[in-house]
């Protein structure tokens, strides 16, 4: 895993570029936003508190007067917040070079989106799912475009299970059982995806990308927890800051050398931090049955059908 040491220095000029960036007002997605807007992109805010997402416009645009960013409304845990964020955005903008699929929550209590799927996999794969399905006419009327999803290493920890792919009524649901099954499926779908573009020979490419062990809020949350407070001073000492963890999806997002199927991570030990290189993920993330399966259940559980 050689590193060259990838910076946002080594994003190219975005001019006329139109990104979307998922949870954009916090973390990761908001260095994303930051470093996209400094390259020149028309970047759209896209987050479930328009009153969060104008605050963190109004940092951005505080050190950068020109940013390009608009603020929109998406709930991914509402199939009709999706909808409507995908028609909005289709009404204002004719093209869409990247799809940053970066929003996510992490090993919350068993709960229900609106839809009434398991909360974990609803908001990480499901409300991406439908996300991208909904934005693909302009998705391949944009040369070049991508679709970048962002996994964790938790992926390995994750089984599917498609008889019991939602935990139903929470059978057999643990935090971290559901959040390893959202991240496989990133990747799962990542997968899918790019075999999707390809038969139907479709000029988008589909990348994933993990952050290591990065501070920001997804941290803080489970960082709650009695038995992680005793741990916080060591698990922070261990985390990255933000900006190097935004690293990796900035680089799946833009390297003009990164190429179909790719998964950028962290080049130090463990993957936990460092700069963003190729990384491989476990094996069971190319399992194809998987993916399969994961699709055919994604379009029937979001009504979303890629076509
Ligand atoms: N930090 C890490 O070490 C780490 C490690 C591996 C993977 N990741 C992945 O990195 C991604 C970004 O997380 P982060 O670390 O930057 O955490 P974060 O600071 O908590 O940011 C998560 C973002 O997702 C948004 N979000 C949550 N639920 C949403 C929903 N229903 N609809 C729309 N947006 C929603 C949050 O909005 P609110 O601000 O309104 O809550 C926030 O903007 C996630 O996919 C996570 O799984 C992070």
């Amino acid at each position: 895993m050689a590193s060259n040491n990838w910076t946002i220095t080594d994003i190219p000029d975005l001019t006329g570029k139109t990104v979307i960036v998922t949870g954009g007002n916090s973390g990761l997605g908001f260095e994303s936003v930051k470093a996209f807007a400094l390259k020149g992109a028309r970047v759209i805010l896209a987050c479930r508190s328009v009153a969060k997402g104008e605050e963190a416009k109004k940092q951005i645009v505080k050190f950068l007067p020109t940013a390009d960013i608009q603020v929109m409304e998406l709930d991914l845990t509402d199939l009709k917040s999706i909808r409507n964020f995908a028609t909005k955005f289709k009404q204002n903008h004719a093209r869409l070079d990247i799809l940053l699929n970066n929003a996510g929550i992490m090993m919350v209590p068993y709960g229900l989106t609106k839809d009434g799927f398991e909360s974990q996999l609803g908001t990480n794969h499901l409300g991406h799912f439908a996300l991208t399905g909904l934005l693909l006419d302009v998705l391949k009327n944009t040369p070049t475009s991508r679709v970048v999803n962002v996994s964790s290493m938790a992926h390995s920890s994750g089984e599917m299970d498609f008889n019991n792919l939602l935990f139903e009524k929470g059978k057999g649901y643990t935090p971290i059982k559901a959040y390893g099954r959202s991240k496989l499926s990133n990747l799962l779908f990542t997968y899918e995806l790019q075999r999707f573009f390809e038969t139907n020979k479709i000029n988008t490419m589909a990348v994933a990308a993990h952050p290591g062990f990065s501070d920001t809020n997804l941290a803080h949350t489970m960082m709650e927890k009695w038995y992680y407070r005793l741990l916080k001073p060591l698990f922070f000492r261990m985390a990255q800051p933000a900006s190097m963890g935004a690293l990796p999806q900035l680089r799946a997002s833009v390297d003009p050398a990164a190429k179909p199927s790719q998964f950028y991570g962290p080049d130090g030990k463990r993957q936990m931090k460092g700069y963003p290189v190729v990384v491989q993920p476990k094996e069971k993330a190319f399992n194809k049955d998987d993916a399969r399966r994961l699709w055919e259940a994604s379009e029937k559980l979001t009504s979303v059908i890629y076509s």
